[in-house]
């Protein structure tokens, strides 16, 4: 039941953030992924929202009573050795503030993602995190389904590198390496 949180969650608004958003999306994924990580992601987060290559770009804030306790941002990513051209994203990187993980707002935004993105005629989306997690929210191993990552993943992760199609026929329509914008695209973003 992979939403099974979510009618408990009446509460949680999910809209797309702002300019005076920006402190607190950093605090967010400081908290979120730890001392040593979280300045890591803040920045990464930083540079995608300055990077014109990361456009179209949708970055998501969960909020509870006024207060923005997560944050999802989705950009733009090329799917080389095609010739025709598709719309895909990116899922990176994706937090919920510690005290309120496991109440499935990371969960709820996740799925607001991709049905916006949808709307909006997306066709595939990727991600590279946790295979217990990602794939309740519909993603499945890309690698083998013909999609390379921008860096090779170590084989004992192969399956963290995940794809969903939010049409059908998405997948398979083409295949070939992902490249990511300017500032994702960056090895160190790679290497976990
Ligand atoms: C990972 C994260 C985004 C999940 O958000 P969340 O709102 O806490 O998760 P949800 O409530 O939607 O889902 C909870 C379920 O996911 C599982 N889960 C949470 N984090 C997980 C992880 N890192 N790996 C595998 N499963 C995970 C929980 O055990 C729980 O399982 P259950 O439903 O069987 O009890 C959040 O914990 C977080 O911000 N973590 C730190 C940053 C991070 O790792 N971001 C993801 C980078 S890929």
């Amino acid at each position: 039941m992979p939403y099974r949180h979510i009618r408990k969650e009446k509460r949680v608004k999910i809209r797309k953030s702002n300019e005076s958003d920006k402190i607190e999306i950093e605090k967010i994924h400081t908290r979120a992924f730890g001392k040593e990580k979280g300045p890591v992601i803040a920045g990464l987060v930083n540079g995608l929202f300055h990077d014109p290559t990361a456009e179209p770009r949708l970055s998501l804030v969960a909020e509870e009573d006024k207060k923005i306790i997560g944050h999802i941002l989705f950009t733009k990513v090329v799917v080389t050795q095609t010739r025709e051209p598709v719309s895909a994203q990116i899922l990176a990187p994706l937090a919920i503030l510690p005290e309120v993980q496991n109440r499935g707002i990371g969960t709820l935004l996740i799925k607001e993602g991709l049905d916006r993105l949808r709307q909006a005629g997306g066709e595939l989306v990727f991600v590279l995190g946790h295979p217990n997690y990602y794939p309740r929210s519909g993603f499945i191993p890309a690698g083998a389904l013909g999609y390379e990552a921008p860096y090779p993943i170590p084989m004992e992760h192969a399956n963290a590198w995940m794809v969903q199609e939010l049409c059908p026929g998405g997948i398979g329509r083409v295949k070939g390496r992902v490249v990511c914008s300017d500032v994702l695209n960056q090895p160190e973003h790679w290497r976990e």
